[in-house]
C-alpha cells in the first residue's frame, strides 16, 4: 500500500491513487473492485469520466470500511456557478453511493466561463456543511490559484495538472511549494506514449530491475507529487502501486528532471482553452 502525505487542512491522501480517466463505466466496477483487491486505497474519478456509478459499485463490491478508501470527484466545466455545482456534487454523491467525498476538485478553470470563483465558495460552503472533506483544483493557473487566494483566502489542498518527465512542471510545483498546495499529477505515465521508451529511462530501469513505468512513477513520488495512474491491465496495477517501493537516487532523479521539454512535451489540453470538453 501507498504511503501518505498530509493536506494544510490536517487530513492525509495515499500518496498513489488509482486514475479512471478513460476507463468506460461498464468496466469500472470491476476494474475499480480489482484495484481495491490489490491494495490501492484512493481512487480518482470525476462527473466528467461517465464512470462515477461504475466507480461506485466497485466501491461497495470491495466491501472495504468508508474511511479506508479516499475517493476523489471533480465538478465538469459545465456545471460551474453556486445552483449547477450543487446539483452536480449530488449527482456525483448519489452515482458514488457515497455520503462525504475525500476530496472535491474544480475540473478546469474554464477562464470563458468566469465562474470558477463562484464555483469555488461553493466547495468551501459543501466543506463547511461536512460533505466533502478536502477541496481543491485541477488545471489550475497560477494566476487561477492567486484570485482565489485574493477573493477567498482558502487555497486548494493541491491542484491536480497534467506532470511526467518530459512534462515536469517546474514553476507550477515551485509555487505550490511556496503556497503549501500539494501537486497531483495527471498522465504520470505520459498516457502510456514515448517516455517509457525513453533511454534515459529505460536505463534507470534496466539498473533496478524494474519496468520504465516504475521509474516515471517513483521518479514522480520522488518529487513529493500525488500520483494517479490508469491502468485497466491487472499486472500493471500490480506494477503501477509496487512503484512506492522503488528508491531511485539523487542523480537517476535528476536525469529524469532534465528531460523536460517546456510546453513541448505537454500532450493534453491546456487549462487556457475552454472547450467545453472534459479531457483529464
Ligand atoms: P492500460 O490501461 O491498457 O493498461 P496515464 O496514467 O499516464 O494516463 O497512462 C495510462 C496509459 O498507460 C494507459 O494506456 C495504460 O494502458 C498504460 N499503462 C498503465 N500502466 C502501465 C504500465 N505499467 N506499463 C505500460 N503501460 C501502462
Amino acid at each position: 500500500t501507498s504511503p501518505r502525505l498530509t493536506f494544510h487542512d490536517g487530513r492525509t491522501i495515499p500518496q498513489l491513487g488509482y486514475g479512471v480517466w478513460q476507463v468506460e463505466n461498464e468496466v469500472a466496477a470491476d476494474a475499480v473492485a480489482e484495484a481495491l483487491e490489490i491494495g490501492y486505497r484512493h481512487v480518482d474519478t470525476a462527473r466528467g469520466y461517465n464512470n462515477e456509478a461504475g466507480v461506485g459499485q466497485g466501491i461497495a463490491r470491495s466491501g472495504l470500511a468508508r474511511d479506508e478508501i479516499f475517493v476523489t470527484s471533480k465538478v465538469p466545466n459545465q456545471d460551474q456557478g453556486r445552483d449547477a455545482t450543487l446539483r452536480s456534487f449530488d449527482a456525483t454523491m448519489e452515482d458514488l453511493g457515497l455520503d462525504e467525498l475525500d476530496l472535491y476538485l474544480i475540473h478546469w478553470p474554464a477562464p470563458e466561463k468566469g465562474l470558477a470563483l463562484e464555483t469555488w465558495k461553493t466547495l468551501v460552503e459543501l466543506k463547511e456543511q461536512g460533505r466533502i472533506r478536502s477541496i481543491g483544483t485541477s488545471n489550475f493557473r497560477i494566476q487561477d490559484l492567486e484570485l482565489l487566494e485574493a477573493e477567498t483566502g482558502v487555497l486548494p489542498v493541491l491542484n491536480q495538472i497534467e506532470l511526467h518527465p518530459y512534462f515536469s512542471q517546474p514553476e507550477h510545483r515551485e509555487f505550490h511549494a511556496f503556497k503549501g498546495i500539494l501537486t497531483e499529477s495527471w498522465s504520470p505515465l505520459g498516457q502510456g506514449g514515448g517516455e517509457l521508451e525513453d533511454p534515459a529511462i529505460t536505463a534507470i530501469a534496466d539498473a533496478h530491475g524494474t519496468t520504465s513505468a516504475q521509474v516515471m512513477l517513483a521518479w514522480n513520488l520522488a518529487l513529493g507529487n500525488v500520483v494517479i495512474p490508469k491502468s485497466v491491465t491487472p499486472e500493471r496495477m500490480v506494477q503501477n502501486l509496487a512503484a512506492v517501493e522503488l528508491e531511485l537516487s539523487a542523480d537517476e532523479i535528476a536525469s529524469i528532471n532534465g528531460l523536460h521539454k517546456g510546453e513541448a512535451g505537454r500532450q493534453g489540453k491546456h487549462p487556457d482553452e475552454f472547450s467545453g470538453h472534459q479531457g483529464a
